[in-house]
């Protein structure tokens, strides 16, 4: 089965089995396929939008379907709003804002799935999945157990969480609440974001506006050229190390993260001249060094192989390991 489609990087790898699953009954079927196969990995797969699939998959792809949107409750300060793991996030954003709802509104845009937003807590111009997080509802898919994740439970880090680190295949995750203000607080300090909002008046739909005008600006659509938007975190290094890197490098931007200081990888990528770079269909975004991008035919392993090549570059020149961001399938 070909998962071209069904990746944003479009690379053309294929799954051994593949189902789609729309309804959490339909999981049955799951459970009976693996006691055939003990054998044969299980890969769930919301939008495809946070993976590179390094090789074809020798198991069963599940595609996460479930779709479901609606208000849960209310109290004096926020509105509860749960969506399936299936609904495009996107989407489920502008539903938000449609309706009214208010803290969403810096998310607009990312590619991917609901269901796939809380295993990288995803996060873009100040703000983060888990600020807006109430819970979510899981499945252990090996014995059907459902359980509730609270916040806490979740434990989201900067692009982590408990279900991307901790019991990584484990939990199928099946819906997600969130709590949004009714008192909303913009967050639009971010640079560019400001300056897209200056002189007019905020609301989530102008910010989500802006938010969308300044991604296009910078992050490849997926539909005309492959990617899976940042491939690096942005690393952290010691205030020491920071200061080290400053005295060879001034204008080296860093932020300040309690004892130690987030750097920019996109920053380190460009100073070694790859942004633009290509070895084959392999490459960084012009406009954008830390995005790879798949400029048509090249394989998963062709744009590992490239980005190891940045890896080891950015080592040799600054001294700081770079890790990246999606999932590797298959490395
Ligand atoms: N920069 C360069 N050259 C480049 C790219 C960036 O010098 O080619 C420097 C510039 O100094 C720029 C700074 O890097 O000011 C930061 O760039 P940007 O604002 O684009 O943010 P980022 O740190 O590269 C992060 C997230 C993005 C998110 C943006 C906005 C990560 C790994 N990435 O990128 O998330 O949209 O901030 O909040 O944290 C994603 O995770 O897929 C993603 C796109």
């Amino acid at each position: 089965y070909s998962l071209k489609a069904l990746n944003t990087f479009g690379v053309a790898v294929q799954a051994r089995y593949f189902c789609s699953l729309r309804t959490l009954g339909g999981l049955k079927s799951v459970m009976l396929w693996r006691r055939e196969h003990p054998e044969l990995p299980v890969l769930f797969l919301g939008g495809g939008s946070n993976m590179l699939f390094i090789a074809d998959f020798p198991g069963l792809v599940v595609q996460v379907g479930l779709e479901e949107r609606r208000l849960l409750a209310e109290d004096k300060d926020f509105v509860y709003v749960r969506a399936g793991a299936g609904e495009n996030w996107h989407e489920f954003v502008r539903w938000t804002i449609a309706q009214g709802y208010a803290g969403l509104e810096n998310l607009s845009l990312i590619p991917g799935t609901v269901g796939a937003a809380p295993l990288q807590n995803i996060g873009a111009y100040g703000v983060e999945l888990k600020d807006h997080f109430y819970e979510l509802d899981a499945l252990d898919w090996r014995t059907a157990e459902l359980r509730k994740f609270s916040l806490e439970d979740c434990a989201f880090a900067y692009r982590d969480s408990h279900f991307k680190s901790v019991e990584p295949g484990r939990w199928l995750i099946a819906a997600v609440t969130f709590r949004l203000p009714k008192q909303a607080s913009w967050k639009t300090n971010y640079a560019g974001v400001s300056e897209q909002l200056a002189g007019k008046t905020l609301d989530a739909r102008t910010i989500s506006a802006a938010i969308i005008s300044l991604r296009q600006s910078k992050l490849p659509d997926p539909a005309v050229i492959g990617n899976a938007g940042s491939f690096f975190k942005n690393p952290l290094v010691s205030a020491a190390k920071f200061a080290a890197l400053k005295a060879n490098y001034p204008n080296c931007p860093g932020w300040v993260q309690g004892d130690q200081v987030k750097l920019s990888a996109g920053w380190l990528i460009d100073q070694g001249g790859w942004k633009g770079k290509r070895v084959g269909d392999a490459g960084t975004y012009e406009q954008h060094a830390l995005v790879l991008v798949n400029h048509g035919q090249a394989s998963g392993a062709e744009i590992w192989q490239f980005a190891q090549r940045i890896m080891a570059a950015v080592q040799e020149q600054f001294g700081v390991s770079l890790e990246p961001e999606p999932n590797l399938i298959g490395g």
